[in-house]
């Protein structure tokens, strides 16, 4: 973060970095460590920090999250929902959701706030209730985005919302392009959905599924 007297508004300084603006914790910052040495990439504390107050801006109760990982995104999900919500978090890798599983009981989450699923985002979801969600955040396979879109419309109750990470991600490859490309066109042109993309992180796609 620039103060007011290093900022220098010619190089691109900004006052606040909007990744860095909140703080991550120790338990979130132990995660992250996990993360670097699996190889995978968790969300920044500005993506954060957004899944926490759409959390809390829609009360959220019933919350999906595809892309365990080592439980960053979690954590600030878990921090806005309401008390007695459960976050269901699915993932293909057993290793990742057992670190998850211990950074969310350091952060004070029990067992009864928690469903994690282990397998294939796409093979889960389907077994999910229709509009039986609050919050559907997806943060894996971004070649997939687009049938991930098809079942969060699906999941979510009116006034809930979708979020996707990484349309912004400059390292995205041809396959996971086309399908990040085909998901912002969807929500684009998709009526029941109020859209914003916002450049935090890896750029997050969301939407409001409109009453
Ligand atoms: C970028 S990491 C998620 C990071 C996590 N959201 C966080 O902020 O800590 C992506 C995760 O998605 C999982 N994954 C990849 N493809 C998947 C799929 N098809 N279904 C479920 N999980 C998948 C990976 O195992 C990995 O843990």
């Amino acid at each position: 973060m620039n103060g007011p007297e290093t900022r220098d508004p010619a190089a691109g300084d900004t006052l606040v970095d909007a990744d860095s603006f909140l703080a991550e914790d120790d338990v979130m910052r132990d995660a992250r460590s996990a993360a670097a040495v699996l190889g995978c990439d968790p969300v920044s504390a500005g993506v954060g920090g957004a899944l926490r107050f759409v959390a809390v801006a829609v009360r959220a109760r019933a919350v999906v999250e595809i892309g365990t990982g080592t439980g960053l995104s979690g954590m600030w999900l878990l921090r806005g929902m309401v008390p007695d919500g459960t976050l269901t978090s699915i993932d293909v890798e057993p290793e990742h959701q057992r670190i998850a599983r211990a950074a969310f009981r350091a952060a004070g989450h029990g067992p009864s706030r928690l469903r994690l699923i282990n397998g294939m985002g796409l093979e889960v979801l389907p077994r999910l209730t229709d509009g039986g969600y609050d919050l559907v955040f997806v943060d894996s396979s971004p070649a997939d985005h687009p049938r991930y879109l098809d079942e969060a419309v699906r999941l979510l109750r009116p006034g809930g919302v979708v979020a996707l990470h990484g349309t912004l991600d400059p390292r995205a490859g041809a396959s996971a392009v086309a399908g990040l490309l085909e998901c912002a066109r969807q929500v684009r042109e998709d009526d029941r959905l109020a859209p914003a993309l916002l450049p935090l992180g890896l750029g997050l796609l969301a939407a409001v599924k409109q009453s």
